[in-house]
């Protein structure tokens, strides 16, 4: 087999005849394999299924019940699952059209690099296909902040956000990349000074369906790009440093009230561990969560080690406060700080400590069709 082709897919039905069509019709004459890693939560399966008994060439359906970890997770299952070294990874919708794959592959046969990328930017490329001017203007606006952000390793690359391109997976370290968010080239281009090529394509308007991008996405992302740039406890300090600014202005808001400091000073810190697990779940562990047990179990040790830590520290600043008097916000201040690398180490050492649950366990059972998918 001498090429993976990897389509993640989210409810896509409607897409999968049209899509097996056009790339049988392309590759005739390859040697190939198509990997679909589903999560969908609707027929999608069965389609593939039904479509995989009608093609001339291999089509292997990965299909994944309780996987947490999004688009991203889903293609580094495909290269984890692919029987070739190149792979080829675009989206289940048609924006990226199957009729760009032979350049891909034309110029990875040059032999000289580790992946091309097929850019809407570069030169005889379009974006026409994004949905509307917002996005085009996000689109535009995060490939110029990662570029600046990455200013060597994306040199060679116009669109690190594409979702569209072909890739050595010898040249890559699938265990050390994270599976956070939409944009797995990123992850692999900034991991790694890759040897790219690019070869430009028409991102089209979707065939049929509805796009997964989301405000939610988009907040993953700019969490992607401060964990890759500065690390994980950059973006855990953000956080945390939202949530000490969040804890603070509503014990002030409180006092203003007419609520004691102690007790303000309390409900502030309970109201903000509660919103500080929720950001740490889905944006600073968000990749980790999938292999550390279950939700309520971190939630419990987070809220018990932030308690403990409050109750520690409420004595302290009112020691501070009475003893130097110190105001009693510069005071909290003070303790916050202190606390905060108590609290990334606990995070980050047991309450996100990887242990397999039961659902992720079922994460790993997968269903295998196509007329050639003998292992
Ligand atoms: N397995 C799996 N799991 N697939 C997913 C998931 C998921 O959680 N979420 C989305 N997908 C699949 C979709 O089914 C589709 O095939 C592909 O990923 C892209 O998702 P879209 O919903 O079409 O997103 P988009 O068009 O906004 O994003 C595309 O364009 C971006 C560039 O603007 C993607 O190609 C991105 O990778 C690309 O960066
Ligand atoms: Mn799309």
């Amino acid at each position: 087999m001498d090429l993976t082709i990897i389509v993640p897919t989210y409810n896509e039905g409607p897409n999968v005849v049209e899509l097996l069509g056009r790339i049988g019709e392309v590759m005739t004459g390859r040697d190939f394999e198509v990997l679909f890693v589903d999560d969908s939560t609707d027929d999608t399966p069965a389609v593939v299924q039904a479509a995989a008994a009608t093609t001339s060439f291999p089509v292997r359906l990965l299909h994944r019940d309780t996987a947490t970890d999004g688009l991203g997770g889903a293609v580094l299952e495909g290269f984890a699952a692919a029987r070739s070294p190149w792979c080829l990874v675009m989206d289940g919708d048609l924006q990226h059209p199957p009729e760009t794959i032979p350049s891909l592959l034309d110029r990875a046969a040059v032999g000289d690099v580790d992946v091309v990328v097929a850019s809407r930017y570069a030169a005889g490329g379009t974006s026409k296909g994004l949905a509307d001017a917002t996005r085009t203007t996000v689109s535009r606006a995060s490939n110029l902040l990662t570029k600046a952000m990455f200013p060597r390793k994306l040199a060679g690359c116009s669109d690190p956000m594409t979702g569209f391109f072909l890739l050595n997976r010898d040249a890559i370290d699938i265990r050390a990349l994270h599976p956070r968010g939409f944009k797995i080239l990123l992850e692999v281009l900034a991991r790694r000074q890759l040897r790219i090529a690019e070869v430009p394509f028409n991102f089209a308007p979707r065939h049929a369906g509805a796009s997964k991008a989301s405000f939610t996405q988009g907040i993953r992302f700019l969490t992607q790009l401060t964990m890759l740039r500065f690390g994980r406890m950059s973006a855990f300090a953000l956080v945390g440093g939202f949530g000490a600014v969040a804890n603070l202005v509503i014990m002030w808001g409180l006092m203003r009230l007419g609520v004691e400091y102690v007790v303000a000073a309390v409900i502030a810190s309970e109201v903000t561990i509660i919103g500080n697990f929720l950001l740490l779940e889905y944006l600073v562990f968000a990749d980790m969560r999938s292999e550390s047990g279950l939700m309520r179990h971190r939630f419990l040790k987070s809220f018990t080690f932030n308690n403990a830590e409050a109750l520690i520290r409420i004595p302290v600043m009112w020691l501070l406060v009475e003893g130097t008097h110190l105001s009693a916000v510069f005071a909290a201040a003070l303790t916050l700080v202190a606390a905060f690398i108590v609290r990334f180490v606990f995070h980050a050492l047991v309450v996100y400590a990887p242990r397999r649950s039961r659902a992720a366990a079922a994460t790993r059972a997968r269903q295998v069709v196509g007329q050639h998918a003998d292992p």
